[in-house]
């Protein structure tokens, strides 16, 4: 059988064979198919990319249907149980797990690239009195690029390999000054000797000038939240980063963008969403009338449904699983018992199952972070630590791939018809 697709244009009733690939078609090919004098051939119109692949990727694979996500072919869950988010970074970025001696210098590059350049804290004070730290983060993001002048020459490898240490290694650092800033504290540099999510958790909660030492079971419950973060192959803020990535922009600039773009309620923002949405229904008895305004269309409920996961998003059942372990040590977050009864009421009910809704990976996330103190606008600057790392991975093998040229799509233009200027005097 060959691996072709005939289109009889039945404008021309001409014929065409166009070769197959991986299940895709080469939608350049489609610009052969042309009638009277249209210049530029068929295109296909697919609003949002949903059926459209922009790249090709070794990264990170998703099976929606099976509910199946695998980093560089290794299944997630092994990873998050067996393997640490420095392990999980330089897999992505690299490609293989590490060896001993590659984990020992991954982790000094971290180390020895984590301290932000010091005028950088300076950078909050000329935002609002009390940023959002998405806001902020995005805003630090870009102005770290400007510390280092040689990140422009993204044709080397070695410079992008000195950026993606820095960028990875200060995230977390930038992450908790944003939010020190917003309550008005001083921000606290990063320790020596503390884990990549130990270190965070100093920044975010020390005092000071006092000692801190975060809780073995919070500290590689965050590892583990960092490990499932990491990643998530063709979604809009990977998106956002190949796109602004493939203009040849530096980094930093494209970090920032990916940033903005995960920072909306429904990308990365919904962790955040989701625990406002628990605080508004409330308590228990309120749970059946706040699905009832769900399938009236009132309101989404935040922290179900993907694009792509088709059924229970398997980083969502990981997830449930640290929070029973985080609760043992926080106690019980009394927002989990409305978290519980919304999804066993929606996974019953016909108007989610239609529509193959299950909860993602944000839907339990935000519990665990409330229990660890965490503010609820931190959500989603948690989600973007770890995921410089995907945003890099993808960025690096975008601009290894001979095929990458600048993201540019197609419109389909419904404007006026060309018309003749008119003047002030004249206009209606
Ligand atoms: N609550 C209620 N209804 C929903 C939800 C939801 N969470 N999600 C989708 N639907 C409904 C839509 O209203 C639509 O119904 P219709 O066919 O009657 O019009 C149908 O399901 C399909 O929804 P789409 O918006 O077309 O699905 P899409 O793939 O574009 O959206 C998305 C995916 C954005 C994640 C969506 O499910 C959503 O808004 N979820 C809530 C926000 C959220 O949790 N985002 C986090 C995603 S994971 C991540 O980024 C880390």
């Amino acid at each position: 059988m060959p691996d072709t697709l005939t289109i009889t244009d039945n404008r021309t009733a001409k014929a065409y064979d166009l070769p197959i690939q991986a299940d895709t078609i080469r939608s350049a090919d489609l610009a052969r198919i042309k009638a009277g004098d249209d210049p530029v051939g068929l295109g296909t119109y697919d609003p949002a990319l949903v059926n459209t692949a922009a790249c090709r990727s070794k990264i990170t694979y998703i099976d929606g249907d099976k509910g199946i996500l695998r980093y560089r072919g290794y299944p997630i869950e092994q990873l998050a149980e067996q393997s640490s988010f420095m392990e999980v970074a330089w897999l992505l970025l690299e490609g293989e797990l590490p060896t001993d001696a590659q984990l020992d210098s991954f982790k000094t590059a971290i180390h020895d690239n984590r301290v932000p350049p010091a005028r950088i804290e300076r950078i909050f004070d000329g935002l609002a009195e009390d940023p959002h730290p998405m806001g902020a983060l995005i805003a630090a993001f870009g102005a770290l690029g400007t510390f280092y002048p040689e990140a422009h020459n993204v044709g080397s490898a070695e410079v992008r390999r000195r950026q993606i240490h820095r960028i990875v290694a200060q995230a977390p650092a930038l992450a908790a000054y944003a939010a020190r800033r917003r309550r008005g504290e001083s921000v606290v540099p990063p320790a020596e000797g503390l884990s990549f999510a130990g270190n965070f958790l100093y920044m975010l909660k020390a005092t000071p000038g006092t000692r801190y030492t975060p809780h073995p079971v919070l500290e590689r419950a965050l590892d583990i939240l960092f490990v499932l973060h990491a990643d998530h192959e063709q979604n809009c803020s990977t998106f956002a980063m190949r796109s602004v990535g493939s203009s040849l922009a530096d980094p930093y600039a494209s970090v920032a963008a990916a940033t903005a773009a995960l920072y909306g309620p429904l990308h990365g923002g919904a962790n955040e969403a989701v625990l406002r949405m628990l605080h508004t229904v409330g308590s228990l008895d309120k749970v059946p009338a706040f699905i009832t305004s769900v399938k009236n269309g009132e309101g989404r409920l935040m922290g179900f449904g993907h694009r792509v996961y088709k059924s229970y998003d398997p980083r969502a059942r990981i997830v449930k699983q640290i929070a029973e372990e985080v609760f043992e040590v926080t106690g019980r977050n009394p927002l989990l018992e409305i978290a519980q009864e919304l999804e066993r009421i929606a996974l019953q009910d016909d108007y989610f199952v239609k529509r193959r809704l299950y909860p993602n990976v944000d839907f339990y996330s935000g519990l665990i972070y409330e229990a660890m103190g965490i503010p609820v606008d931190m959500f989603t600057v948690l989600f973007a630590i770890p995921r410089t790392v995907g945003w890099l991975a993808q960025w690096e093998e975008m601009l290894r791939d001979p095929e990458t040229k600048i993201t540019r799509p197609r419109q389909v233009y419904e404007g006026a018809a060309v018309r003749e200027y008119v003047a002030m005097a004249a206009r209606a």
